[in-house]
């Protein structure tokens, strides 16, 4: 089977199919994951460049880990350190790398639709690694493996996703991936970090009352406060937001049932999460990551097969 899609830019252009067609094969990369010899020569004489414009590290050393288990031979760019700082523009940068006989590119950017602007312009298989406050389709599919392992399945399954809505590409990538494969989602957190338009134009339920969201949902995956992308005051204190808004310990243990705890990292420990919550039983927030080497692998397996097929 193959992907509907040449590139994969975000959740929004994949089809159920297509993502189903991922997990399948993320859950067979994790078989090989377990074995005592890691590698496979899938990916043999393939060359991907990760061009990570925007500081990560998960993302990073997850997909390099992945490309490296699938036997490619990988490049990592990075801003710091190259001709970005002297004027250099990103379709030069890609196109000069490409000319080295590359073949993928896996991109993280600061500006919502660089990977999109790129697939118009290069031949390669492009993946997005994070763009801006838009998507991060890796993420979702790690979050949506780490559900299905827990739960069982995904359809009919109650997630809430608290926190910063308004400038987080894996709100949107999951709220993309998990209302297509039929789980229901509820957007928690304070009314300034919540878009308007979600409720219509997405089929969310949103509400400004984290409790509420908590004894609604099986999962909860939790959002860091990404004061980065904040050029505004849109709350009083991390201190304040902790009390109103963060996932603490008494909280949790007040409803009654066991939900379970999400968060993509970085954590902003005692903000959005309290330590005694990322660290407890009810957290699988470093089984996502070791997810993320499967998904990632998956991807770049089954994008490969598309490069070739359109050749
Ligand atoms: N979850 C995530 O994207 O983490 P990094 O920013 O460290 O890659």
């Amino acid at each position: 089977m193959q992907l509907s899609t040449k590139h994969l830019l975000g959740i929004r252009d994949l089809q159920k199919k297509d993502i189903q067609l991922i997990l399948d094969t993320a859950k067979q990369f994790k078989e090989v994951l377990q074995r005592p010899i890691k590698k496979v020569p899938s990916l043999r004489d393939v060359t991907i460049v990760n061009l990570f414009y925007e500081n990560s590290t998960r993302t990073r050393i997850s997909f390099e880990l992945a490309e490296k288990r699938l036997s490619a031979d990988t490049i990592n760019f990075s801003t710091s350190g190259s001709s970005v700082s002297k004027g250099e523009t990103l379709l030069d940068t890609v196109n000069n790398i490409l000319s080295m006989k590359v073949d993928m590119v896996v991109m993280r950017h600061s500006a919502t639709g660089a990977p999109h602007f790129l697939a118009q312009h290069i031949p390669a298989a492009i993946v997005n690694a994070g763009d801006g406050i838009n998507e991060h389709p890796t993420q979702a599919l790690l979050d949506a493996l780490s559900i299905q392992e827990k739960l069982g399945g995904l359809s009919g399954k109650k997630v809430a996703i608290i926190g910063d809505i308004m400038h987080s590409r894996v709100a949107l990538s999951n709220i993309y991936l998990l209302t297509k494969m039929g789980a229901e989602v509820t957007v928690a957190g304070p009314p300034t970090l919540i878009p308007k338009y979600l409720k219509d134009s997405f089929g969310v339920n949103v509400t400004y009352n984290v409790r509420e969201a908590l004894e609604w949902c099986d999962v909860a995956n939790v959002l860091r406060i990404q004061l980065e992308r904040q050029n505004q005051v849109l709350f009083s204190s991390l201190r304040e937001y902790n009390r109103a808004y963060g996932i603490t310990k008494s909280l949790l243990s007040s409803l009654q049932k066991d939900v379970i705890i999400m968060h993509p990292g970085p954590i902003n420990r005692g903000v959005e999460l309290d330590s005694d919550v990322a660290d407890s039983g009810q957290s699988i927030i470093l089984d996502q990551v070791e997810n993320g080497v499967a998904v990632r692998m998956a991807v770049l397996y089954l994008l490969s097969g598309r490069r070739e097929a359109n050749a």
